[in-house]
Protein backbone atom coordinates (compact mmCIF):
# COMPACT_ATOMS: atom_id res chain seq x y z
CA UNK A 1 0.00 0.00 0.00
CA UNK A 2 1.57 3.21 -0.79
CA UNK A 3 1.72 5.26 2.28
CA UNK A 4 0.03 8.86 2.29
CA UNK A 5 2.80 11.21 2.93
CA UNK A 6 2.87 15.13 2.38
CA UNK A 7 3.69 14.58 -1.87
CA UNK A 8 0.45 12.48 -1.80
CA UNK A 9 -1.28 14.60 -4.61
CA UNK A 10 -4.48 16.78 -3.21
CA UNK A 11 -7.62 15.00 -3.92
CA UNK A 12 -9.36 16.12 -7.01
CA UNK A 13 -12.85 15.93 -7.01
CA UNK A 14 -15.41 17.63 -8.97
CA UNK A 15 -16.11 21.46 -8.83
CA UNK A 16 -20.00 20.26 -9.13
CA UNK A 17 -19.53 18.36 -5.41
CA UNK A 18 -18.11 20.68 -4.10
CA UNK A 19 -20.66 23.56 -4.26
CA UNK A 20 -22.68 21.60 -1.68
CA UNK A 21 -22.27 20.32 1.16
CA UNK A 22 -23.92 17.28 3.90
CA UNK A 23 -27.54 17.48 4.67
CA UNK A 24 -27.80 19.49 8.23
CA UNK A 25 -30.45 17.06 9.45
CA UNK A 26 -28.43 13.84 8.61
CA UNK A 27 -25.35 15.23 10.87
CA UNK A 28 -27.45 15.35 13.85
CA UNK A 29 -28.81 11.87 13.53
CA UNK A 30 -25.44 10.67 13.18
CA UNK A 31 -23.98 12.82 15.91
CA UNK A 32 -27.38 11.47 17.94
CA UNK A 33 -26.04 7.71 16.92
CA UNK A 34 -22.33 8.19 17.90
CA UNK A 35 -23.66 8.91 21.69
CA UNK A 36 -26.51 6.14 21.90
CA UNK A 37 -23.44 3.97 20.58
CA UNK A 38 -21.48 4.87 23.31
CA UNK A 39 -24.54 3.83 25.18
CA UNK A 40 -25.94 7.49 26.20
CA UNK A 41 -29.40 7.71 26.54
CA UNK A 42 -30.77 10.20 23.97
CA UNK A 43 -34.52 11.60 23.22
CA UNK A 44 -34.03 12.10 19.33
CA UNK A 45 -36.17 14.82 18.04
CA UNK A 46 -33.99 15.22 15.19
CA UNK A 47 -35.39 12.68 12.64
CA UNK A 48 -37.70 13.84 10.41
CA UNK A 49 -39.57 10.40 9.94
CA UNK A 50 -43.00 8.96 11.36
CA UNK A 51 -42.56 6.70 14.04
CA UNK A 52 -45.65 4.79 13.15
CA UNK A 53 -44.63 1.42 11.24
CA UNK A 54 -45.82 0.43 8.20
CA UNK A 55 -49.62 -0.29 7.68
CA UNK A 56 -50.35 -4.28 7.80
CA UNK A 57 -51.66 -4.65 4.36
CA UNK A 58 -48.20 -3.01 2.41
CA UNK A 59 -46.29 -4.92 3.39
CA UNK A 60 -48.18 -7.93 2.74
CA UNK A 61 -48.16 -6.44 -0.89
CA UNK A 62 -44.70 -6.63 -0.85
CA UNK A 63 -44.14 -10.07 0.67
CA UNK A 64 -46.40 -11.30 -1.96
CA UNK A 65 -44.25 -9.37 -4.66
CA UNK A 66 -41.29 -11.29 -3.77
CA UNK A 67 -43.45 -14.32 -3.54
CA UNK A 68 -44.48 -14.04 -7.17
CA UNK A 69 -41.30 -13.13 -8.44
CA UNK A 70 -42.04 -9.43 -9.24
CA UNK A 71 -37.97 -9.18 -9.32
CA UNK A 72 -36.93 -8.15 -12.95
CA UNK A 73 -36.31 -4.80 -13.78
CA UNK A 74 -39.33 -2.14 -14.64
CA UNK A 75 -39.71 0.77 -16.73
CA UNK A 76 -37.80 3.68 -15.92
CA UNK A 77 -40.06 5.98 -14.16
CA UNK A 78 -42.07 2.94 -12.50
CA UNK A 79 -44.66 0.54 -14.13
CA UNK A 80 -47.90 1.64 -15.86
CA UNK A 81 -50.04 0.07 -12.88
CA UNK A 82 -47.92 2.25 -10.13
CA UNK A 83 -48.36 5.65 -12.45
CA UNK A 84 -52.00 4.86 -13.07
CA UNK A 85 -52.50 4.36 -9.23
CA UNK A 86 -50.84 7.73 -8.59
CA UNK A 87 -52.51 9.68 -11.07
CA UNK A 88 -55.83 7.95 -9.86
CA UNK A 89 -54.55 9.01 -6.28
CA UNK A 90 -54.04 12.26 -7.02
CA UNK A 91 -57.24 13.04 -9.01
CA UNK A 92 -59.55 11.82 -6.72
CA UNK A 93 -57.93 13.35 -3.26
CA UNK A 94 -56.96 16.66 -5.06
CA UNK A 95 -59.45 17.18 -8.05
CA UNK A 96 -56.60 16.92 -10.86
CA UNK A 97 -56.39 15.33 -13.91
CA UNK A 98 -53.07 14.27 -15.07
CA UNK A 99 -52.13 11.59 -17.64
CA UNK A 100 -50.16 8.17 -17.38
CA UNK A 101 -47.15 10.04 -19.13
CA UNK A 102 -47.09 13.10 -16.66
CA UNK A 103 -46.33 10.80 -13.59
CA UNK A 104 -43.06 9.05 -12.78
CA UNK A 105 -41.91 7.58 -9.51
CA UNK A 106 -38.42 7.77 -8.40
CA UNK A 107 -36.32 6.47 -5.55
CA UNK A 108 -37.99 8.59 -2.76
CA UNK A 109 -39.80 12.24 -3.33
CA UNK A 110 -35.92 13.67 -2.85
CA UNK A 111 -35.19 11.94 -6.04
CA UNK A 112 -37.59 13.44 -8.07
CA UNK A 113 -37.01 16.50 -6.78
CA UNK A 114 -33.24 16.09 -6.95
CA UNK A 115 -33.98 14.99 -11.13
CA UNK A 116 -36.73 17.65 -11.63
CA UNK A 117 -34.23 20.22 -10.56
CA UNK A 118 -31.43 18.99 -12.40
CA UNK A 119 -34.02 19.01 -15.86
CA UNK A 120 -35.17 22.65 -14.97
CA UNK A 121 -32.34 24.95 -13.90
CA UNK A 122 -29.19 25.53 -15.32
CA UNK A 123 -25.94 27.49 -14.66
CA UNK A 124 -27.25 31.47 -13.92
CA UNK A 125 -31.10 30.50 -12.81
CA UNK A 126 -32.52 32.42 -10.11
CA UNK A 127 -34.24 29.76 -8.03
CA UNK A 128 -36.74 31.92 -5.27
CA UNK A 129 -36.77 29.68 -2.19
CA UNK A 130 -39.19 30.95 0.52
CA UNK A 131 -37.21 30.91 4.22
CA UNK A 132 -37.24 28.47 6.52
CA UNK A 133 -36.54 26.42 3.55
CA UNK A 134 -35.87 22.08 4.14
CA UNK A 135 -32.02 21.28 3.95
CA UNK A 136 -32.10 19.72 0.60
CA UNK A 137 -33.49 22.45 -1.87
CA UNK A 138 -30.57 24.86 -1.86
CA UNK A 139 -27.94 22.27 -2.09
CA UNK A 140 -29.60 20.39 -4.89
CA UNK A 141 -30.01 23.78 -6.63
CA UNK A 142 -26.27 24.70 -6.64
CA UNK A 143 -25.25 21.44 -8.06
CA UNK A 144 -27.28 21.68 -11.01
CA UNK A 145 -25.60 25.19 -11.74
CA UNK A 146 -28.48 27.62 -10.46
CA UNK A 147 -28.37 30.21 -7.24
CA UNK A 148 -31.17 30.25 -4.50
CA UNK A 149 -32.44 33.73 -4.20
CA UNK A 150 -33.83 33.91 -0.43
CA UNK A 151 -37.54 35.02 0.36
CA UNK A 152 -37.52 35.94 3.90
CA UNK A 153 -40.44 35.75 5.89
CA UNK A 154 -41.87 36.91 9.15
CA UNK A 155 -42.42 34.40 12.09
CA UNK A 156 -45.05 36.73 13.66
CA UNK A 157 -46.86 36.47 10.50
CA UNK A 158 -46.93 32.63 10.60
CA UNK A 159 -44.03 32.29 8.09
CA UNK A 160 -46.78 33.57 5.46
CA UNK A 161 -45.73 33.61 1.48
CA UNK A 162 -47.51 36.15 -0.82
CA UNK A 163 -47.23 36.73 -4.31
CA UNK A 164 -46.18 40.24 -3.80
CA UNK A 165 -43.25 38.94 -1.72
CA UNK A 166 -42.52 36.60 -4.38
CA UNK A 167 -42.77 38.91 -7.57
CA UNK A 168 -40.75 41.45 -5.72
CA UNK A 169 -37.53 39.09 -6.44
CA UNK A 170 -38.52 38.07 -10.20
CA UNK A 171 -35.71 39.15 -12.24
CA UNK A 172 -35.08 38.22 -15.77
CA UNK A 173 -33.14 34.96 -14.74
CA UNK A 174 -36.12 34.02 -12.36
CA UNK A 175 -36.32 30.03 -13.75
CA UNK A 176 -38.21 28.55 -10.99
CA UNK A 177 -40.14 28.90 -7.72
CA UNK A 178 -40.43 26.55 -4.44
CA UNK A 179 -43.32 25.96 -2.37
CA UNK A 180 -43.44 23.37 0.34
CA UNK A 181 -46.69 23.63 1.96
CA UNK A 182 -46.93 22.46 5.06
CA UNK A 183 -43.54 22.87 5.22
CA UNK A 184 -40.45 21.53 6.66
CA UNK A 185 -39.07 22.85 9.00
CA UNK A 186 -41.78 25.21 10.45
CA UNK A 187 -45.24 23.07 9.80
CA UNK A 188 -46.35 26.41 8.17
CA UNK A 189 -49.08 25.75 5.83
CA UNK A 190 -50.41 27.77 3.08
CA UNK A 191 -53.58 29.04 2.27
CA UNK A 192 -54.81 27.61 -0.98
CA UNK A 193 -55.62 31.40 -2.12
CA UNK A 194 -51.98 32.49 -0.89
CA UNK A 195 -50.98 29.54 -3.31
CA UNK A 196 -53.31 29.80 -5.99
CA UNK A 197 -51.99 33.92 -6.34
CA UNK A 198 -48.21 32.77 -6.37
CA UNK A 199 -48.75 29.91 -8.46
CA UNK A 200 -51.08 32.43 -11.41
CA UNK A 201 -48.48 35.05 -10.91
CA UNK A 202 -45.49 32.70 -12.04
CA UNK A 203 -47.70 31.53 -14.89
CA UNK A 204 -48.14 35.08 -16.14
CA UNK A 205 -44.16 35.24 -16.08
CA UNK A 206 -43.18 31.84 -17.41
CA UNK A 207 -41.93 31.02 -14.55
CA UNK A 208 -41.80 27.16 -13.21
CA UNK A 209 -43.53 26.78 -9.54
CA UNK A 210 -41.76 23.56 -8.10
CA UNK A 211 -44.23 22.32 -4.99
CA UNK A 212 -42.99 19.89 -2.78
CA UNK A 213 -46.36 18.49 -1.76
CA UNK A 214 -44.27 15.54 0.45
CA UNK A 215 -46.62 16.22 3.57
CA UNK A 216 -49.54 17.26 2.10
CA UNK A 217 -51.41 14.65 3.42
CA UNK A 218 -50.24 15.73 6.97
CA UNK A 219 -52.53 18.93 6.88
CA UNK A 220 -54.27 19.73 10.01
CA UNK A 221 -56.24 22.76 8.69
CA UNK A 222 -58.71 20.79 6.98
CA UNK A 223 -58.09 22.47 3.97
CA UNK A 224 -56.15 20.70 2.17
CA UNK A 225 -54.35 21.63 -1.78
CA UNK A 226 -52.92 20.48 -3.87
CA UNK A 227 -51.49 23.07 -6.89
CA UNK A 228 -52.46 20.18 -9.13
CA UNK A 229 -55.79 20.96 -8.77
CA UNK A 230 -54.93 24.71 -10.04
CA UNK A 231 -55.61 22.97 -13.57
CA UNK A 232 -55.03 26.22 -16.12
CA UNK A 233 -50.92 26.80 -14.85
CA UNK A 234 -50.43 22.85 -14.79
CA UNK A 235 -48.20 24.02 -18.02
CA UNK A 236 -46.05 25.99 -15.41
CA UNK A 237 -45.97 22.93 -12.62
CA UNK A 238 -44.16 20.52 -11.14
CA UNK A 239 -45.46 18.69 -8.13
CA UNK A 240 -43.05 16.31 -5.99
CA UNK A 241 -45.10 13.78 -3.96
CA UNK A 242 -43.86 10.88 -1.35
CA UNK A 243 -45.24 7.44 0.23
CA UNK A 244 -42.42 8.41 2.85
CA UNK A 245 -44.69 10.27 5.23
CA UNK A 246 -48.53 9.47 4.16
CA UNK A 247 -48.05 5.88 4.86
CA UNK A 248 -44.92 5.79 7.00
CA UNK A 249 -42.75 4.20 4.33
CA UNK A 250 -39.66 6.59 4.56
CA UNK A 251 -37.19 3.74 4.17
CA UNK A 252 -39.15 1.94 1.60
CA UNK A 253 -37.98 5.04 -0.90
CA UNK A 254 -40.82 5.68 -3.48
CA UNK A 255 -41.67 9.53 -4.41
CA UNK A 256 -42.89 10.56 -7.79
CA UNK A 257 -44.02 13.60 -10.05
CA UNK A 258 -46.47 15.00 -11.77
CA UNK A 259 -46.05 17.79 -14.15
CA UNK A 260 -45.86 18.69 -18.24
CA UNK A 261 -44.99 15.17 -20.37
CA UNK A 262 -41.66 16.56 -21.89
CA UNK A 263 -40.11 17.69 -18.18
CA UNK A 264 -41.23 13.84 -17.33
CA UNK A 265 -39.76 12.15 -20.50
CA UNK A 266 -36.52 14.34 -19.78
CA UNK A 267 -36.51 13.23 -15.58
CA UNK A 268 -37.07 9.86 -17.11
CA UNK A 269 -34.03 10.17 -19.24
CA UNK A 270 -31.91 11.11 -16.42
CA UNK A 271 -33.24 8.61 -13.89
CA UNK A 272 -32.52 5.88 -16.75
CA UNK A 273 -28.99 7.19 -16.53
CA UNK A 274 -28.72 6.68 -13.00
CA UNK A 275 -30.77 4.52 -10.27
CA UNK A 276 -33.07 3.29 -13.19
CA UNK A 277 -36.34 2.55 -11.72
CA UNK A 278 -37.24 2.36 -8.15
CA UNK A 279 -37.24 -1.28 -6.27
CA UNK A 280 -40.34 -3.25 -8.32
CA UNK A 281 -41.24 -5.23 -4.84
CA UNK A 282 -41.98 -1.53 -3.41
CA UNK A 283 -43.59 -0.48 -6.73
CA UNK A 284 -46.17 -3.07 -5.82
CA UNK A 285 -46.41 -2.16 -2.15
CA UNK A 286 -46.77 1.53 -3.42
CA UNK A 287 -49.96 0.79 -5.70
CA UNK A 288 -51.66 -1.11 -2.73
CA UNK A 289 -50.65 1.71 -0.59
CA UNK A 290 -52.00 4.13 -3.06
CA UNK A 291 -55.15 2.13 -3.98
CA UNK A 292 -55.69 -0.20 -0.59
CA UNK A 293 -57.80 1.44 2.04
CA UNK A 294 -56.69 4.85 3.22
CA UNK A 295 -57.81 5.20 6.97
CA UNK A 296 -54.24 4.51 7.58
CA UNK A 297 -53.58 8.15 6.46
CA UNK A 298 -55.95 9.63 8.47
CA UNK A 299 -55.39 7.41 11.65
CA UNK A 300 -51.53 8.77 11.51
CA UNK A 301 -52.96 12.70 10.57
CA UNK A 302 -55.33 12.36 13.94
CA UNK A 303 -52.47 11.46 16.03
CA UNK A 304 -49.75 13.82 14.82
CA UNK A 305 -52.54 16.22 15.67
CA UNK A 306 -52.66 15.06 19.19
CA UNK A 307 -48.70 15.23 19.55
CA UNK A 308 -48.65 18.68 18.11
CA UNK A 309 -50.69 20.19 20.80
CA UNK A 310 -49.08 18.26 23.37
CA UNK A 311 -45.70 19.43 22.25
CA UNK A 312 -46.12 23.15 21.71
CA UNK A 313 -48.20 22.84 24.92
CA UNK A 314 -45.17 21.86 26.83
CA UNK A 315 -42.77 24.06 24.38
CA UNK A 316 -44.89 27.36 25.30
CA UNK A 317 -44.42 26.37 28.82
CA UNK A 318 -40.75 26.59 28.28
CA UNK A 319 -39.95 30.43 29.77
CA UNK A 320 -38.38 32.70 27.16
CA UNK A 321 -39.10 29.94 24.38
CA UNK A 322 -41.85 31.22 21.40
CA UNK A 323 -43.63 28.74 19.05
CA UNK A 324 -45.80 29.24 16.54
CA UNK A 325 -48.81 26.65 15.97
CA UNK A 326 -47.75 24.82 13.16
CA UNK A 327 -50.41 23.91 10.71
CA UNK A 328 -48.68 20.61 9.11
CA UNK A 329 -45.90 18.30 8.85
CA UNK A 330 -44.78 17.20 12.08
CA UNK A 331 -41.91 19.51 12.92
CA UNK A 332 -42.32 22.50 15.38
CA UNK A 333 -40.11 25.32 14.99
CA UNK A 334 -39.52 26.93 18.51
CA UNK A 335 -37.40 30.33 18.77
CA UNK A 336 -35.06 29.52 21.20
CA UNK A 337 -32.92 33.64 20.72
CA UNK A 338 -33.56 34.75 24.11
CA UNK A 339 -30.93 32.58 25.66
CA UNK A 340 -28.14 33.80 22.89
CA UNK A 341 -25.66 35.29 25.30
CA UNK A 342 -25.80 32.79 27.85
CA UNK A 343 -23.10 30.18 28.85
CA UNK A 344 -21.34 30.89 25.80
CA UNK A 345 -25.00 30.36 23.42
CA UNK A 346 -24.94 32.49 20.55
CA UNK A 347 -26.39 30.86 17.67
CA UNK A 348 -29.00 28.22 17.32
CA UNK A 349 -26.33 25.49 16.58
CA UNK A 350 -24.41 26.80 19.64
CA UNK A 351 -28.07 25.46 21.56
CA UNK A 352 -28.32 22.64 19.86
CA UNK A 353 -25.27 21.38 20.41
CA UNK A 354 -25.01 22.03 24.17
CA UNK A 355 -28.43 20.74 24.37
CA UNK A 356 -27.12 17.43 22.50
CA UNK A 357 -23.92 16.71 24.47
CA UNK A 358 -25.38 18.10 27.73
CA UNK A 359 -28.86 16.88 28.19
CA UNK A 360 -29.02 14.39 25.30
CA UNK A 361 -31.93 15.80 23.68
CA UNK A 362 -31.51 15.53 19.90
CA UNK A 363 -33.29 18.38 17.88
CA UNK A 364 -31.72 20.53 14.40
CA UNK A 365 -30.31 23.92 14.54
CA UNK A 366 -32.09 26.46 12.41
CA UNK A 367 -29.01 27.38 10.11
CA UNK A 368 -29.51 24.82 7.88
CA UNK A 369 -33.07 25.59 7.48
CA UNK A 370 -31.88 29.27 6.65
CA UNK A 371 -32.92 31.10 10.22
CA UNK A 372 -30.77 31.80 12.78
CA UNK A 373 -32.89 31.97 16.00
CA UNK A 374 -34.49 28.26 16.16
CA UNK A 375 -34.43 25.00 16.55
CA UNK A 376 -36.70 22.23 14.43
CA UNK A 377 -38.29 19.26 16.87
CA UNK A 378 -39.30 16.66 15.30
CA UNK A 379 -42.80 15.23 17.20
CA UNK A 380 -43.18 12.13 15.50
CA UNK A 381 -42.45 10.43 18.57
CA UNK A 382 -44.37 8.97 21.60
CA UNK A 383 -46.08 11.23 24.21
CA UNK A 384 -44.21 9.58 26.81
CA UNK A 385 -40.65 10.50 24.93
CA UNK A 386 -41.71 13.84 24.36
CA UNK A 387 -42.62 14.13 27.87
CA UNK A 388 -39.24 13.13 28.49
CA UNK A 389 -37.29 15.44 26.13
CA UNK A 390 -39.57 18.85 27.30
CA UNK A 391 -38.51 17.71 31.12
CA UNK A 392 -34.73 17.55 29.97
CA UNK A 393 -34.94 20.75 27.92
CA UNK A 394 -36.59 22.55 31.10
CA UNK A 395 -33.96 21.80 33.11
CA UNK A 396 -31.24 22.52 30.40
CA UNK A 397 -32.80 26.12 29.88
CA UNK A 398 -31.99 26.83 33.82
CA UNK A 399 -28.84 25.62 33.33
CA UNK A 400 -28.00 28.39 30.83
C1 LIG B 1 -39.83 18.88 2.34
C2 LIG B 1 -39.35 17.51 2.01
N1 LIG B 1 -39.31 17.13 0.74
C3 LIG B 1 -38.88 15.91 0.39
C4 LIG B 1 -38.46 15.01 1.33
C5 LIG B 1 -37.96 13.70 0.85
O1 LIG B 1 -38.59 12.60 1.36
P1 LIG B 1 -38.38 11.17 0.71
O2 LIG B 1 -37.17 11.21 -0.15
O3 LIG B 1 -38.24 10.24 1.86
O4 LIG B 1 -39.61 10.90 -0.09
C6 LIG B 1 -38.46 15.35 2.67
C7 LIG B 1 -37.95 14.43 3.70
O5 LIG B 1 -37.69 14.76 4.82
C8 LIG B 1 -38.93 16.64 3.03
O6 LIG B 1 -38.97 17.02 4.30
Amino acid sequence: MTPVTEATPALKLSERINRIKPSATMAVVAEADKLRQQGVDVVDFGAGEPHFSTPQHIKDAAISAIQNNFSKYTAVGGTAELRDAIVHRHAVDFDSDYRREETMASVGGKHALFNAIQVLVDHGDEVILPVPYWVSFNDIVRYAGGNCVLLETDEADGFRITAEMVARLVTPRTKLIILNSPSNPSGAVMSPEDIAAVVRMAAERGIWVLSDECYVYLNYTDRRFSVGSLREQRERLVIIGSLSKTYAMTGWRLGYALAPAPVISAMQKLQSQSTSNPTSIVQKAAVTALKGPQECVEEMRLEYIKLRDHVVGGLRALPGVKCNLPEGAFYVYPNISAYFGRSGVNSAADFAGKLLRESHVAAVPGEGFGTRDHIRISYATSQAELDRGLERMRRFLASL
